[in-house]
């Protein structure tokens, strides 16, 4: 086995090398208590699969990932999906939940600024529960049914094309809103509480990151090994890819007029089509101007470019439309 650890290391080691292998652990259904066994012995016993156990673990402890191909051969699909499945289900049912209560508590709830971060967080969630559920009914259900020797017409190509936010926009919008928090939020009161959440946020994105950079290169490549096999009817050579590319900003720049007075409109709660009536241009315009203005601010969430306006004066807090 390639990689930082071994069968025949104390399981031990994992954690006390790094803590963060502690959600690593218990997503593949292993306790903690496993006193000085190995991790062969420990996978054994919790009944999973050691070898796709010693690639995720190295895989998260070694960035270098210069041994992916092998890493790809040694992985046990239905290990591997129980494992992301586990995952959604703490980012959707425990993780992000825990995080809003935690910035409910942290935020005042009487400023407009604040309602406008809860608002975003809870864009944030919506998506990010939208894409994993797009995994376990669509992604998930065909690569069980390959797994049973079963393929019908489409790819994992296919399927991920129609998936619901790339990795790359979801981790953006979680980006933007650390941004507005610590550019935009004044923490005078609860300053521990708000740096706390803060914390929990940068760490859900380190987690979230791991979490789709797996599924775009293991797992991925491991789906398109079986869909490769001659034991399935009508195979196909063609590559995929799990997301599209992330798409970059050119840094902030002076916002022209239109641009401001765009920002104001949107703010203000009106549609693209509401905004190009009121400034008697084309909603392509319209939508070209907010294309400009995101690149520039680094800002693409309405509630986003609501703060924006808000704190930068361009709208008055009363005409906020929440
Ligand atoms: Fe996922
Ligand atoms: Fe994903």
């Amino acid at each position: 086995m390639t990689g930082r650890y071994h069968e025949t290391d104390p399981m031990s080691d994992v954690i006390s090398d790094d803590y963060r292998m502690l959600q690593m652990i218990s997503r593949f259904g292993i306790t903690l208590g496993f006193g000085d066994q190995t991790v062969a012995e420990t996978c054994k016993k919790a009944n999973v699969d050691t070898q796709t156990f010693l690639t995720v673990v190295n895989f998260l402890t070694d960035t270098n990932h210069a041994h992916i191909t092998e890493m790809v051969e040694r992985i046990d699909l239905p290990t591997m999906l129980r494992y992301l499945r586990n995952s959604h289900n703490y980012f959707i049912d425990y993780r992000l939940p825990q995080i809003r209560r935690k910035l409910l508590q942290a935020i005042d709830m009487h400023s407009q600024i604040a309602m406008l971060i809860l608002k975003f967080y809870d864009e944030y969630m919506a998506e990010v529960t939208r894409h994993m559920e797009y995994e376990n009914t669509h992604v998930h259900p065909y690569v069980e049914e390959l797994l049973q020797g079963r393929r019908g017409q489409q790819r994992l190509s296919d399927i991920t094309s129609q998936h619901e936010g790339s990795h790359s926009s979801i981790d953006r919008s979680l980006t933007e809103l650390k941004g507005i928090i610590i550019k935009y939020y004044p923490s005078d009161q609860n300053a521990a509480l708000l740096s706390d959440v803060l914390m929990d946020i940068y760490m859900v994105e380190e987690d979230f990151l791991n979490h789709c950079h797996m599924e775009d290169t293991l797992f991925c490549q491991a789906v398109q090994q079986l869909e490769k096999s001659p034991l399935l009817s009508s195979p196909k050579e063609e590559e995929s890819t799990l997301i599209p590319s992330p798409v970059g900003g050119d840094g902030e720049g002076m916002l022209s007029d239109r641009e401001r007075e765009v920002i104001r409109l949107v703010a203000m709660g009106l549609s693209n089509k509401e905004i190009a009536e009121k400034m008697f241009i084309a909603v392509n315009t319209v939508m070209t101007h907010r294309r400009n203005i995101s690149r520039k601010l680094d800002i693409h969430a309405t509630a986003g470019l609501t703060i924006y306006a808000i704190v930068n004066g361009i709208i008055n807090v009363e005409d906020v439309k929440l």
